[in-house]
């Protein structure tokens, strides 16, 4: 019998336990007598008499040592780049990866996610992914994961790709990511250019006369080996290439580990890299051959970075772990120190004014040091008591704010700017607009910063965004946390703490972001002072590798520079609350994930194609509900495609219950070709299924210009079709983009799925649903495991109408007057104009159908023998 704690209960014993009374009870007359000794020795002798625990001198280790000398510092021949040399392509980078389960992919992923490039990922596949629809180029540099797959690629995928890169100047970035079977040197196929696999690299530098290193500090060496494996590909140096990262071999030949192809020979310019990412020195060489292949279009274009420590906690932290006065001594220190790397340098201090003087006796001598030294720094209110703001409502959390206030204004701290953090992020993200109110009001705050958005994980994939004025800017953890006080203690050791600041995260933080915003604690700052430690030798990596240019400015100031060079972030970004478990955990109260109810079915569109009648045809099968009615004049919800997206997830959500129903659709048509819509979606509702109509575009472009003509919009007023297809008027043109704009399926489609798998698709031909109804939406509603139901008796055709209508209480209910409108058939004249206007979409459109196994509609083959 083995017991389920850890032992194993003797299964020959009695089962009733033997109790040794006699000791039991002798033991027991004693007790009175060891209490009184162990309280005497406790309070008397044993008991230190300032602090809760030993306080032991600070442990010190040794500071990072440059190894390198600093003559790259006067290089500055890297290129720059005018609007003529990007008006070819879109701003966004293909990504080829061997497979999405790819580790070499992921860490590319994540160096694009973190530089905030568009980027797209495809795999190898028998055809390539489509790399135009008009007439600029889609992407702006092409990344290959390996570039064994690009030389082998076969001759007309290969063809096809020179081909693109040569007319629209679109480099070539790409890697031999590892060890290589088989091979120690080789030509590689169609390039001058001899290469050597499975070496070790020595002294790598970037090389002066390159014109790719930005970031990385030319001629700066590091002595390798610094990796112990032979997983290199060496090329040789020639004329014929720019060598971009120089090294020895190991008999000391100098070879090159990156080079630059400028394209004499077949006009395609490529980068080619002979080592994967998880060397920090390859890191900078992708990251600068991406500034310079995408003409400074993927990240950022400066050397400059703006940081800024946050020192949160302060007069929060237990007994024992607060900071002592030398420990404030230290911090000013470490200021000054700060001061000659980063200019303007401050620390910024969160404080909670309710715990000032909580610590043993030393530690409040340290509280009372650090307000004699506040002057010294600048500060920002972190809540009274500490408080997680989403567990208040809004009177409660103005007190306590003013309560905080009162504080900073007895103890003359420097309170600047309209910057207030909120302790473990509670009701920023997700949002409480009770503490967006509370803060308004007490504070006038304008920003603030938090870890949480969209989540907390992966680090690189924080963004910021703004919600009732306030601007939310992301914030970095640096790996210092309340418990990290001691080096020895450092969770996973202190190598850990090293190999982020060596290379690791910390430093790509740095290097890949604008601006850093470090959440440090005051128990950082005290005991072995981590986060002193952590930042100077940080700072100390950095300028030893790059050429980075170290700064400080206000939050204030740092959060307009934040949103101009990102705009694209300003609206935020909603996501399900529930399916993140730190989110879980600081909702609100009134937030009850088990009643949360979305839609689990998109009708996006696009407009024009006969949604109304899809969406009140599915309605009749009693497990399909939709959103309550809004108001009169709006019959879509529109959430994820305009402007009702700032109105917030509560707002969505209550539109939304799905009583005994298992289909909740959201059917609004502008969903379709929203720039927005499919990120929106996918962010909120990740698993819904979609459906899309495919409408011959020249019938729905028609339509559409009746539609705007019947609602006597002033902008069609006197422009017939031919006139908005002319484009002679400032108006006719408007509307001569927006009507053709949204006949580009292609195009649209694409971007919906780059965000959902192409299985969550549902495509309905326009003609067939307008013609057989019943089959349509039959096979849709089995599509979505809906149970059997008999659409036949409850849709007929309708001679007056000339559509189909619903049967209702045995009675024809037809769409309103603005569906199915009659007006005069589209000439042949038009109908070949808009004919050859959509035909490079959908050539595209059909090679996309085809190659995601979705139905091709009736009217697309035809189409393209006709135009
Ligand atoms: P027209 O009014 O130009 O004929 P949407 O609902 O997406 O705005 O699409 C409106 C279009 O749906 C109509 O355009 C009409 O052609 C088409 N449609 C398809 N089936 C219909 C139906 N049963 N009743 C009304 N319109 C229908």
């Amino acid at each position: 019998q083995v017991g389920h704690c850890n032992g194993i209960i003797n299964s020959t014993s009695s089962m009733i336990p033997f109790i040794p009374y006699k000791r039991l009870f002798k033991a027991v007359k004693f007790l009175p007598v060891f209490l009184f000794v162990y309280i005497f020795l406790y309070s008397s002798l044993f008991r230190w008499p300032d602090s809760a625990g030993p306080r032991f001198p600070p442990q010190h280790l040794a500071n990072y040592v440059c190894p390198s000398s600093n003559g790259g510092e006067k290089y500055s021949h890297f290129d720059s780049f005018s609007p003529n040399d990007t008006a070819l392509t879109e701003p966004r980078i293909l990504l080829l990866l061997e497979n999405v389960f790819s580790r070499h992919g992921r860490l590319i992923t994540q160096m694009l996610n973190a530089t905030k490039c568009a980027y797209k990922i495809e795999t190898f596949s028998k055809n390539l992914p489509l790399l135009t629809t008009s007439t600029r180029g889609r992407y702006s540099t092409i990344i290959i994961e390996n570039f064994n797959r690009y030389v082998n690629l076969p001759k007309w995928n290969r063809q096809l790709l020179d081909k693109y890169s040569q007319d629209y100047k679109v480099p070539i970035v790409s890697f031999f990511p590892g060890r290589v079977q088989f091979f120690s040197s080789s030509k590689v196929r169609g390039m001058n250019l001899t290469m050597w696999h499975n070496q070790k690299a020595f002294n790598a530098r970037f090389s002066p006369s390159s014109v790719i290193p930005f970031i990385g500090r030319p001629d700066a060496v590091l002595p390798f080996p610094v990796s112990d494996g032979r997983e290199w590909s060496l090329f040789e140096e020639s004329s014929d290439y720019e060598s971009v990262l120089v090294v020895e071999d190991i008999e000391g030949r100098r070879r090159a580990a990156i080079i630059r192809d400028k394209g004499l020979v077949d006009g395609v310019e490529k980068i080619v890299i002979g080592h994967n990412l998880s060397e920090w020195m390859i890191g900078l060489g992708f990251i600068d051959s991406l500034r310079w292949s995408t003409k400074s279009r993927c990240g950022v274009d400066s050397l400059d970075r703006f940081i800024q420590i946050d020192i949160d906690d302060v007069f929060v932290g237990a007994r024992g772990t607060r900071m002592i006065p030398d420990d404030v001594e230290a911090l000013v220190q470490s200021q000054e120190r700060l001061r000659h790397s980063i200019s303007n340098f401050s620390y910024l201090l969160g404080y909670s004014g309710a715990y000032f003087l909580h610590g043993d006796d030393l530690e409040d001598e340290g509280d009372k040091k650090l307000i004699e030294t506040a002057t010294n720094f600048l500060w920002f209110p972190h809540m009274w008591k500490h408080n997680h703001a989403q567990e208040y409502n809004e009177s409660f959390l103005q007190s306590t704010m003013r309560l905080n206030k009162q504080f900073a204004v007895a103890n003359n701290l420097r309170v600047p700017f309209e910057y207030a953090i909120s302790p473990q992020h509670g009701g920023v993200y997700p949002v409480h607009n009770a503490l967006y109110e509370a803060w308004e009001k007490v504070w006038g705050v304008k920003v603030t910063s938090t870890e949480e958005y969209p989540h907390f994980r992966p680090w690189n994939s924080r963004r910021g965004f703004i919600y009732r004025g306030v601007k939310v800017l992301p914030r970095e953890t640096c790996g210092l946390y309340t418990h990290t006080q001691l080096f020895h203690l450092y969770p996973g050791g202190v190598n850990k703490l090293i190999s982020l600041i060596e290379g690791g995260d910390l430093f790509w933080t740095i290097v890949l972001n604008p601006m850093s915003i470090f959440m440090t604690h005051q128990q950082n700052f005290s005991h072995d002072r981590l986060a002193p430690y952590t930042f100077d030798n940080l700072i100390s990596f950095i300028q030893c590798w790059t050429r980075l240019r170290l700064k400080w400015e206000d939050p204030i100031s740092a959060a307009q520079r934040y949103f101009n060079l990102f705009p694209m972030e300003k609206n935020p970004i909603w996501s399900n609350p529930c399916m993140d478990d730190r989110h879980r955990c600081i909702l609100p109260p009134s937030f009850n994930c088990s009643s949360l109810t979305l839609p689990n079915l998109l009708v996006v569109g696009p407009q024009k194609t006969g949604t109304t009648a899809l969406s009140s045809f599915l309605q009749l099968h009693p497990h399909v509900t939709t959103n309550e009615k809004m108001d009169k004049s709006f019959e879509e919800v529109q959430f994820f495609s305009g402007e009702n997206y700032g109105k917030g997830l509560d707002w969505y959500r209550e539109l939304f219950s799905n009583g005994q129903c298992s289909i909740i659709m959201d059917k609004s048509a502008t969903y379709f070709d929203s720039e927005e819509g499919p990120r929106r979606a996918a962010t909120l509702i990740p698993n819904t299924k979609i459906v899309v109509i495919l409408h011959d575009p020249i019938l729905r472009a028609y339509s559409w210009y009746h539609h705007l003509v019947a609602r006597n919009e002033s902008i069609v007023e006197g422009l017939s079709m031919d006139d908005i297809l002319d484009g002679g008027t400032s108006n006719a043109k408007k509307i001569r983009k927006r009507c053709i704009s949204g006949g580009r399926y292609a195009h649209h489609l694409d971007r919906w799925l780059e965000w959902f798998p192409s299985s969550q698709f549902y495509l309905i031909d326009g003609g067939a649903l307008r013609d057989d109804p019943v089959q349509v939406v039959d096979h849709l509603s089995r599509w979505l495991h809906l149970s059997p139901f008999d659409f036949q008796s409850s849709i007929q055709f309708n001679r007056k109408k000339g559509f189909y209508c619903k049967i209702v209480s045995g009675h024809p209910s037809c769409l309103g007057a603005s569906k199915g409108r009659s007006y005069p058939p589209l000439s042949p004249s038009l109908s070949s104009r808009l004919c050859s206007i959509f035909r490079d979409d959908n050539i595209a459109l059909h090679k996309m159908l085809l190659k995601h196994n979705f139905p091709v509609p009736s009217w697309l083959p035809s189409s393209l023998d006709q135009c």
